[in-house]
Formats: structure tokens, sequence, C-alpha cells
């Protein structure tokens, strides 16, 4: 595990920009999963500013989301689908044809979960997978003991998460369960990017890097990942061992 530690927000988003760049420059039919959430959001804003004026080319990319809100339609304002158009694709230029995102509103979620599994596979894996981390150690909807070995599945979210869900709405929203890819994708993702800033999030920083691997606090497991680049800032860090 690689971590880097910045001054402030702006400084961690501008270099995970940057990595996802280097990503695409690299491999230009790159396989990208993206989160939603506060944490990546500055992320997104330099990407777009940056592919922009650089040219970069997300035109053979292929993107999946990492997790959707059960029940909540697609064109709903705070649905991971309609904040991941309006903050990667729209503005990347990405077209429908190049994404895959989870449907909340599917009546049968082993289906769903299936063809989510099949298009990663069909797709060869993915290559970077950006994620943020919950105050209790989530990574997607991965809740804290969650079968590790698990794919895309179905969740019931706990109270922090359904609580600072909550905030992503306009309005009070019914919200109770999450369909997420499972921690055996996130493993396997080439490069695992794990954002986190402020205060709020350095108790659990401190728990998932200097804490037991454990399913308990499945961000922990980035300690285990093949290539996982934690980029953080001081605050995120304060609590930090080393
Ligand atoms: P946040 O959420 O980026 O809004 O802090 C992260 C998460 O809950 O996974």
């Amino acid at each position: 595990m690689e971590c880097r530690i910045f001054d402030d927000y702006n400084g961690l988003s501008d270099a995970a920009a940057e990595l996802i760049i280097q990503i695409v420059e690299r491999k230009p039919d790159a396989v990208l999963c993206f989160a939603t959430g506060n944490s990546p959001v500055g992320t997104y804003r330099a990407l777009a500013i940056k592919a922009k004026e650089r040219g970069i080319d997300f035109s053979q990319c292929f993107c999946f989301g990492l997790d959707e809100w059960l029940g909540i339609p697609p064109e709903k304002k705070g649905s991971c689908h309609y904040l991941l158009y309006e903050q990667v694709f729209h503005p990347l230029g990405i077209q429908e044809s190049q994404v895959h995102l989870f449907d909340g509103l599917t009546k049968d979620i082993d289906m769903e979960c299936r063809i989510m599994n099949g298009e990663i596979d069909y797709a060869g894996g993915i290559d970077c997978m950006l994620v943020g981390i919950g105050l209790n150690g989530h990574i997607g909807f991965n809740e804290p003991g969650v079968d590790m070995e698990l794919r895309a599945h179905e969740q019931e979210l706990h109270g922090s998460t359904l609580a600072s869900g909550q905030l992503y709405f306009n309005e009070p929203t019914a919200i109770a369960k999450g369909i997420t890819l499972g921690m055996a994708q996130v493993m396997n993702a080439r490069t695992l990017l794990l954002l986190a800033n402020g205060i709020s999030k350095s108790e659990i920083i401190h728990k998932a890097c200097d804490g037991p691997v454990t399913n308990e606090v499945p961000a922990s497991y980035i300690q285990k990942h093949r290539h996982a680049v934690l980029m953080i800032d001081k605050e995120a860090a304060s609590k930090l061992d080393k």
C-alpha cells in the first residue's frame, strides 16, 4: 500500500486526477470504476478541467459505478447514477454505451448482480477503481462484517451509512439497502485509489492502515491489496502511527 499525504483537499484531488489520467494515457481503453460521495468530488472537478485542457481522450474507456441505493430512480438527484453522469461522464464526454451502472429500481437483484459481474469479466477486470471510505470503514456498500469473497451483492445499510447518504439528496429520502460491487472486486482492481479527507476520517484511516486486517473494517484490506494508493489530507492522516 502506498500512502500519500497532502496539505489539503485540493492537492489530494489534483494528484488523484493525475493518476487517473496517467492510467488512461498508458491504456486508452482502460476500465475504470467510480464511486460517488463527497471525497471524490474535487477529483472529478480536476479531472474534467485537466482532460479538457490537455485533450485527454476517454472515448475508448469503459466505466462502472461502484454502487447504488436500492429503490432510488436513476434520474433522482442524489442517486449514484445521477451524480456519476453529472460529475464524471458528461464532463469527460463519456457516452452511455461506455458505461454500466447498477439499476437501483431492479426487480431482480440476483440478475442485476450477475449482469454486473459478467460485464466486469467481459471487460477484462477493472484497471482503476476510485473509492472513498465510510466512517465505519466500508468501501462501496461493503459494511463491517461483509463476506470478503462476495462479488456484486445486495447490502443492508448501517445507520452511519444511511445518515451520511441522506446528505446526498435534496430532500428526506427513504433509503435502507444498497447494491454494490463486492470486496472480491475491490481487491481485484489493478489499481485501487482510496481517498479520504477531513478530521472526521482520521480515526477510521488509523484503523484501516494501522489496525488488524479484518472484515470488521473492510477498508483494512487495502493493506493486502497488490496496488492500493491511499491519498489523504493532513487532517485524515493525523491519527496515523507513522
Ligand atoms: P464520503 O463517503 O466520500 O461522502 O465521505 C464515503 C463513503 O461513505 O464511502
